[in-house]
Formats: C-alpha cells, structure tokens, sequence
C-alpha cells in the first residue's frame, strides 16, 4: 500500500467531511488515537479538539507521558477527568460484555454526550481498524469503538457524527503511517493497549483497588519485557484466589497471569518462549505486590484463546 498517498487522502476527507465545523477526538496514546490526533491536526487545525480522557483505567505514568509527546509536537491537549464515572459505571459489573458495553456507554453517552454539547462539535474522529471492526461484526468480542458496524448511529444515539479514518488498516499498516506523520518510536513501536484499557486486564469486578493491583504487575511486565521485541505483553487480575503463605502465615491471595505474545496483526497469536530467568524474575517481583501470592505464564495461542482476557 502507497501510505503516503493514504494519508494525503485521508486528511483530504476528513477536511471536506468536517468542512467549517467543530471535530473533538479521544487521544489514548496509543499509536491508533495517536495517528488520528496527528491527520485531524493537519487537517483541520484548531478545529479539531483532542481530548485525553482519565478514566482512572490507565497505565502507570500515562496522562503525564502522553500530554508531554504531544505538547513537544505542537499539539494541544485537554485533559478531561472522568475517573468517577467510569468507576461507577463499572461497579458490581463482572461480566466481560457488560464491562465493555459500560465503558462504551459512558464514553460515547456520558462523556463525550457532554464535551461535545460544551463545544458544539459535530464530528468525532476514531481510530478504528479493520481487526476491530472484523473481530466485533464476527461476534468474537464487541470492541469498545464500534458502532455502526453493529448497528449503532452515533448521530440518533449521541449527537454526533463519527469519522474512522484507519478503519481499512491493520496494526501494521497505522505503525507504518505513525512513522511517516513523524510520531517518535515511543508511539509507533509502542506495544497495542486497548481502548478499555486496565478493565480487559481484570477478570471480575473492576474496583479502585483491583486497579491498582494489576497497575504495578504492568508497570513490572512492561519494564522486564520491553527488550524481548514481542507483539503485546500484559498482566492480568484473575478473581480467583489461591493460598499462599506470607511471613509464616496461611493468605488466600490474589494470582495474576503473565501474557506475552508473537503476531503481526493482532488477528492470530503465539506465546513466546522467554528464559527461565526472565521468568523468574518477573515471578518474584509480582508476588511481592501486596495481596498477590501467584504468578502465571500463560502458554495459550490465539485461537483458541483471543490475546486480552476480557
Ligand atoms: P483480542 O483480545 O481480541 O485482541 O485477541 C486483539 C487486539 O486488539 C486489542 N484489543 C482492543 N483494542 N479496543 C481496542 O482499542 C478494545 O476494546 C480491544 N480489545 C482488544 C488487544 O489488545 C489486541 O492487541
């Protein structure tokens, strides 16, 4: 594919789309939301209002890592506090779909419901891409940015309409157009995290607390294996327990799994096989977080497994 003329195209839509009116987008960080930021950007200039959304979800360290790559690139950011009403909306909730349907909702209703009355905007710009829009039409998973695909008009729903400019390109296609829009390599290699971010991490209830759990096992994961050059890699919070024995004494602990995958599209996956070392390593230091007392490495391919857990 010619990805130069693509995002020549692709900017000359989004112009004539939007024409004089108002466009708001979601930056993630992510190289998807990213690339999106970058073609709204050049395409309409100031018109376009990109928000990144705390939705108390996030990575450690991430509103701050984000905000600071796009204020060195020119572009402004509002940071909109939504912590509150993504955590209300998921509490009591264990089942996947219902997850993500709560963080669809509050997303697209709530949140952007009320940005886009306060600044008038008429278009939303997304960083849908063709696994997403294939993955959910095949009812493997409903992606949390997929809307009229299943039937979803965002205009009668929520106001607004809603612009996919990457939705004919896979994972590899948006790193490539990352790298000629000039997003540094902390972007375009930056490993794929999902819209609903820690909550697919998280099997069972999402609370503050889970969060936090599984926050540090990433933070470890990321940090032990950023130099092995696989796809993806995470942690994940199961909601069973096992026992354990913490200063003599008998604790029903928290487990976590480790996942770290090979694939070039997201489409099909298979686990990697790190050193024993590394493995260890990364098993001593997540069952030194408090309440967790296990430590898994998860073997599965996809298919059959899909690479989050939720
Ligand atoms: P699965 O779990 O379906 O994941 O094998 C395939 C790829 O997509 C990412 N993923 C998502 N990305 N919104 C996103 O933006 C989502 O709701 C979502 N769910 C999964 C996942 O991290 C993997 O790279």
């Amino acid at each position: 594919m010619d990805y130069k003329a693509f995002i020549d195209e692709q900017i000359a839509e989004i112009k004539e789309s939007v024409g004089n009116q108002i466009a708001m987008n979601a930056l993630s960080g992510g190289v998807d939301s990213s690339v999106v930021s970058v073609l709204g950007h050049r395409a309409i200039g100031n018109r376009l209002k990109t928000v990144f959304i705390e939705n108390g979800l996030m990575r450690q360290g991430e509103p701050q890592r984000v905000l600071k790559i796009f204020s060195d690139m020119g572009i402004p950011i509002q940071i909109i506090d939504a912590k509150r009403e993504f955590l209300g909306a998921l509490k009591g909730l264990t089942d996947p779909e219902e997850k993500r349907n709560a963080i669809t909702k509050t997303f697209y209703a709530t949140v952007f419901g009320r940005l886009v009355r306060e600044t008038g905007a008429k278009y939303l710009l997304h960083g849908t891409i063709l696994t997403d829009i294939e993955e959910t039409v095949a009812g493997i998973k409903r992606q949390h940015n997929i809307l009229a695909q299943i039937g979803i008009d965002p205009e009668k729903e929520y106001g607004y309409q809603v612009l996919e400019p990457l939705k004919t390109l896979r994972k590899d296609g948006v790193r490539e157009v990352a790298k000629l829009l000039g997003l540094p390599p902390e972007i375009t290699q930056r490993i794929p995290f999902p819209g609903p971010a820690l909550a697919t991490r998280i099997v069972g209830e999402v609370t503050e607390e889970r969060l936090a759990t599984v926050r540090a096992a990433t933070a470890i994961v990321e940090e032990e294996l950023s130099d092995t050059g696989a796809f993806q890699y995470m942690a994940i919070l199961l909601s069973d327990r096992a026992t354990g024995m913490v200063g003599g004494k008998r604790e029903f602990g928290q487990i976590i799994v480790v996942r770290c995958i090979h694939s070039v599209d997201a489409r099909t996956a298979t686990p990697v096989e790190l050193p024993w070392d590394k493995l260890k390593r990364i098993c001593e230091r997540i069952t030194a977080i408090k309440d967790v007392n296990r430590c898994l490495y998860d073997l599965t391919p996809k298919p059959p497994a899909t690479i989050e857990y939720i």
